[in-house]
């Protein structure tokens, strides 16, 4: 039987380190916010239920939640009394009732579900608050677990701890399970005596031992609890989930020519035999198919990259692109909100934006969609086959027939039949000799310079 749960997610932390005006979950860690984090571990089963607590005047972090998980429900700590204080901000919530308690911190963002997961067991097997700890390299500021046996007896606030206590290097994480029929009673016992007067969750563990029952740790490793409050700690979280999604690339069959060089997003998907070279950014919502080739230095978001379809070196590939299988597109081409069918191939320095490029179409070089009028955005549709002219202007809205070609140069305001020439450049005049005359008239009285 799976036992049902309600998450907690504190979130009402202030970002002053940050020295920022973005509220601290909100900062981004591989393109998606702290607290979107932390929410994707939180369990999102029919017997889970999700809360999260936030500040006054965050109706950002709020709207965050809701867009990460429409699923939770927001509820406002209205003073910052400590993380006890907190979670009872949520007492509605728990009320409501759910065989297991986690509380977990939005600034945390290297949490796994699977982590989670293993917090909850002992629940079922005895225990009634299990706390997940860790080893910390600099345990200041953390705080310590005080161990009796397998026993957990208490925490101890760094500003409360002694010497002895400050020497101890297993450290709490800031997650905890708590037995959902003696949460509420619990929380509701902790006082706020204490060298910070706040309000700890943290003595939870001390009155669950008082009431005669059992806490317990879990431990994981210090790269998935670093807690957030520096833009350098951010750098630091950045780096972690950058080599735990290359290394998660990698063993699903992604050739990465240089790991360190490549950032990914949580949800990039690769088909097999993909392939990315050395210096290649790709931000969210992007899915790239079976033999795709993205080469150095290109750029992709919210984009689909068909089968065998071959992206940069130098690209950028915006939202809203979808590339067909076997479709290539060259360097310096940036696209954007455009359909690009199978074998269609967009090579060299263009922009492709608000477009539909029908198969097998050549779009030549230089060639530039002209999508906006400075009030609205247009439609280029551009028929399977066509062939367009390098540097041509196709003046959205416009429609290519199939077939069609393009003369260099053209600018194209209105739409082309299929299979018809459209030219839209001055007819070519030519003078016979008149380069020669010119230059005699030139050098008459001059010699060239040298080379
Ligand atoms: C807390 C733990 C500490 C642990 C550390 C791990 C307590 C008392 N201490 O300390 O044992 O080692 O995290 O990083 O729990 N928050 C609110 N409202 C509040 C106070 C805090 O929402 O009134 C939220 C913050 O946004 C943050 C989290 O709770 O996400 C933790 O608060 P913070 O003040 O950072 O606690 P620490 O001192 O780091
Ligand atoms: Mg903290």
């Amino acid at each position: 039987m799976t036992r049902t749960s309600l998450t907690i997610v504190l979130a009402a932390g202030e970002g002053t380190r940050m020295r920022s005006s973005l509220p601290k979950v909100l900062n981004p860690v591989a393109g998606r916010t702290l607290l979107a984090h932390v929410l994707a571990a939180a369990p999102r089963g029919t017997a889970d239920r999700l809360a999260v607590v936030v500040g006054p005047d965050h109706q950002a972090v709020a709207d965050e939640a809701k867009r990460s998980r429409p699923d939770a429900d927001i509820y406002i700590q209205t003073q910052r009394l400590g993380t006890a204080h907190a979670v009872l901000a949520a007492r509605e919530a728990i009320e409501r009732g759910a065989e297991d308690l986690l509380i977990a911190f939005g600034d945390t963002p290297l949490i796994s579900a699977e982590t989670l997961a293993r917090l909850r067991e002992p629940l079922g097997q005895g225990a009634s608050l299990v706390v997940l700890g860790f080893r910390a390299a600099n345990p200041t500021g953390y705080g310590r677990l005080l161990l009796d046996g397998d026993r957990l007896v208490a925490i101890r606030e760094q500003a409360d701890a002694n010497g002895a206590e400050r020497a101890i290097t297993l450290c709490n994480a800031g997650v905890m399970a708590i037995d959902g029929r003696i949460a509420l009673d619990v929380l509701d016992k902790i006082g706020n005596a204490n060298a910070k007067g706040e309000y700890y969750l943290t003595d939870a563990v001390g009155l669950v031992g008082e009431l005669g029952l059992v806490a317990r740790v879990i431990e994981t490793d210090e790269d998935e609890v670093r807690g957030i409050n520096t833009k350098a700690q951010l750098a630091e979280a950045e780096a972690v989930m950058q080599a735990r999604l290359r290394a998660a690339a990698m063993t699903a069959g992604v050739t990465l020519i240089s790991p360190d060089t490549v950032y990914l997003a949580p949800d990039t998907t690769f088909g097999r035999d993909v392939v990315i070279e050395p210096f290649v950014v790709i931000g969210p919502g992007v899915s790239i198919g079976d033999g795709a080739v993205i080469h150095s230095f290109s750029h992709l978001a919210e984009a689909r990259v068909g089968a065998k379809a071959q992206v940069g070196p130098y690209a950028r590939l915006r939202p809203g692109t979808s590339l067909g299988d076997g479709a290539k597109i060259g360097n310096f081409v940036e696209t954007k909100a455009a359909q690009i069918d199978a074998g269609a191939k967009v090579n060299h320095l263009t922009y492709i934006g608000d477009a539909h490029i029908g198969s097998g179409a050549n779009i030549g070089a230089g060639t530039i969609t002209c999508n906006y009028d400075g009030f609205g955005k247009h439609k280029t549709e551009i028929g399977e086959g066509a062939f367009v002219g390098s540097n041509s202007s196709l003046v959205a809205p416009v429609k290519i027939g199939a077939g069609a070609y393009i003369g260099s140069g053209s600018v194209i305001t209105k739409d082309v039949a299929d299979d018809a020439l459209a030219l839209e450049r001055n007819a070519q005049t030519s003078k016979e000799g008149w380069a020669k005359r010119f230059r005699d008239m030139k050098t008459r009285h001059k010699t060239p310079k040298p080379g």
